[in-house]
């Protein structure tokens, strides 16, 4: 591995892990790895380490510890929320989500209609916001789930969850979000928001890969996706991921603790990164509503150029961005996101995701500011144009 200095703008994609939580996880590693279904002390003591971490993720979600079920990933809990809905309600076949999910959504939804199932998805609007009335009017008597994202992964969009899940309610439909965005950037209060089903992802909050919770509250029938040992009160097989699990749950401590350092300081960064990028570059645009999404994402569409360039570009200054979301990199489609507010695939193509964390400062961002346009300049051919523009301003 090399140790060049990375700047990194993806946390969207995944985080560092807080030295904090290597901290608390590596003792998990190396003295106590006994197994915490195991009945001698040994790994009784584990056990009792997992249930402490289990109620910190709770607190960060204001549920109760019974209510969270730890998974492997995001992945895992949006797939399994939405399988729960159908295995438990056998009569209903359909499923009620957005043109905009992450591809744990998308796919999964895609798979359920190879096997018969009906799954809609909803529209957006060219700020990425979401039809309300569409939502309610298209929720049907054989709608078992609606599942909406809270945050958007690729523009940081946010959708009105509290409104969605108090009509899912009132028509008597269970409701999951995906909030893998969302801890340490938004308040998380699961008896304001009154969905039933919360998916998280402890990699977006520095924490390892691989450990993530599913929220289900209490008395919602829940059917397990994978069925094996007895483990999380039987609604989740597989023996623990101990270190994980505990990483989570000083990960949560942490992310309240920073929730207004993201919401002010890489709040203020990523505004004034966005706003020198538009006022300094020709021809760029952001995706997403301005006020409606998370403090540190931002969503920029370069004309006349790709955006794999400019990620190359970036690349090799050292800085991390990412196009899309990062499972779908690497694919020449335009983003889904995108398309589905309504860009032109040119412009989609030519769009990158900046998302700020707690670890990026000023100088950071000042680098990026440096670097970016330069790099669009040579990709649009106006690098000679550049380069005498730079001279001229050292030399005046
Ligand atoms: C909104 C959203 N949902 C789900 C996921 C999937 O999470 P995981 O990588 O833990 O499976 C991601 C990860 O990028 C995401 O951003």
């Amino acid at each position: 591995m090399d140790h060049r200095k990375v700047y990194y703008f993806d946390n969207n994609a995944t985080t560092r892990v807080a030295p904090e939580v290597v901290d608390a996880m590596v003792p998990f590693l190396s003295e106590f790895w006994g197994n915490p279904s195991s009945s001698y002390h040994f790994g009784r003591q584990v056990a009792k380490h997992v249930e402490a971490a289990r109620a910190k993720v709770a607190e960060l979600i204001n549920a109760d510890p019974r209510e969270v079920i730890f998974t492997s990933c995001g992945t895992e809990g949006n797939n399994s929320a939405i399988n729960s809905a159908l295995v438990s309600q056998p009569g209903k076949r359909h499923v009620l989500t957005t043109a905009v999910e992450h591809s744990a959504n998308m796919k999964f939804g895609a798979a359920l209609q190879k096997r018969g199932y009906e799954v809609n998805y909803l529209p957006v609007e060219s700020d990425g916001a979401l039809d309300i009335h569409l939502l309610e009017k298209s929720i049907r008597p054989d709608t078992a789930i609606v599942s909406v994202m809270w945050a958007n992964n690729e523009t940081g969009v946010i959708f009105p969850i509290e409104e969605i899940a108090a009509i899912c309610r009132s028509k008597g439909v269970l409701c999951h979000t995906d909030a893998v965005q969302t801890p340490g950037k938004l308040k998380i209060d699961v008896a304001e928001l009154g969905v039933d089903m919360m998916s998280f992802s402890a990699h977006k909050l520095h924490a390892p890969k691989g450990i993530g919770a599913l929220y289900v509250k209490k008395r919602t029938k829940y059917h397990p996706y994978l069925v094996g040992g007895g483990q999380e009160q039987g609604r989740r097989g597989g023996t623990e991921n101990v270190a994980g699990m505990v990483a989570f749950g000083r990960a949560a401590e942490l992310a309240m603790a920073s929730l207004e350092d993201e919401n002010t300081r890489v709040k203020a960064l990523r505004d004034r990164m966005e706003k020198t990028i538009l006022a300094t570059i020709p021809d760029v645009m952001r995706n997403g509503s301005r006020l409606h999404r998370l403090p540190n994402t931002s969503n920029l569409s370069f004309g006349g150029i790709e955006a794999e360039g400019i990620l190359i570009g970036l690349d090799n200054a050292g800085i991390c961005a990412s196009s899309g979301s990062a499972c779908t990199t690497g694919s020449l489609d335009p983003s889904h996101v995108l398309m589905a507010m309504g860009l032109k695939a040119a412009r989609a193509r030519g769009s990158i995701r900046l998302s700020l964390g707690i670890y990026n400062t000023a100088e950071e961002v000042d680098y990026l500011l440096e670097e970016l346009p330069g790099i669009v300049a040579r990709l649009r051919g106006h690098e000679a144009h550049h380069k005498g523009k730079a001279k001229h301003a050292v030399a005046g």
